[in-house]
């Protein structure tokens, strides 16, 4: 791997760091696209167990995105970022991490609860209402995410540039997310 340089304040993603970001962004688009709209559609077992591998391999794989993450990169934000800015941008960092492991986590115990014969009544929905909760979070935290990434792209302070392959120079043209 060519990634082992020690990270440098505001330097680029490795290229492992860029496939995790946008892997999780398709990742996370075709488990929210394919989510199940109906309690009923888990007396499926076919379903039933195909969710319950996609949560269990997301929720590892997020693990070790993390891990990677923690360990060998640093944002891109400028070293002369406010601190409140800073700590800010962790907030919805970690935020988006919690949210997304909060779905999966919740799922499995929907599974869970679910092949255990708590097929109705106040457990399943109790979990079911936890992992809507976190599915709601988890928008909220992406939605202010995507603002700011492209905040960045108009402060033209190399954040966006780091991270996002496309709209990378040229014009200042209006927002459009
Ligand atoms: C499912 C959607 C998304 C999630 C869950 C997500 C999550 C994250 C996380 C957790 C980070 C911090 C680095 C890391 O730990 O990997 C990050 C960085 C970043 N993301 Fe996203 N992201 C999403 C979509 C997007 C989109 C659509 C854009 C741009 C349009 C974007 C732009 C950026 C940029 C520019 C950074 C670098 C920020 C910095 O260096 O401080 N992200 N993203
Ligand atoms: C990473 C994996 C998963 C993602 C991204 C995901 C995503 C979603 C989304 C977007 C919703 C709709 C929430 C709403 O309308 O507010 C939902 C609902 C639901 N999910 Fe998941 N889910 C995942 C894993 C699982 C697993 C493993 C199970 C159970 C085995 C499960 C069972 C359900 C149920 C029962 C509902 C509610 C359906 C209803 O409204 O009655 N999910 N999920």
């Amino acid at each position: 791997m060519s990634d082992t340089s020690p990270p440098q304040p505001s330097a680029h993603y490795s290229r492992l760091a860029k496939l995790f970001h946008w892997g999780f962004v398709g990742l996370f688009a075709y488990g929210v696209a394919k989510q199940i709209d109906d309690l009923d559609q888990l007396a499926d077992s076919d379903l039933l167990r195909f969710e319950v591998v996609f949560a269990g391999v997301f929720v590892l794989l997020l693990g070790v995105r993390f891990a990677y993450m923690k360990r060998t990169q640093t944002s891109a934000l400028p070293a002369t970022t406010p601190p409140v800015q800073k700590l800010a941008a962790r907030i919805v960092h970690g935020a988006m991490y919690v949210s997304l492991a909060g779905i999966a986590l919740s799922g499995l115990l929907i599974g869970l609860v679910f092949w255990l014969g708590f097929e109705d009544g106040w457990l399943i929905q109790g979990v079911v209402g936890l992992h809507e909760l976190f599915v709601l979070a988890s928008y909220w935290f992406i939605g202010i995410h995507i603002v700011a990434a492209c905040y960045h792209r108009f402060l033209r302070d190399g954040v966006w540039h780091a991270m996002v392959p496309f709209w990378q120079d040229g014009h200042t043209s209006h927002k459009d997310h």
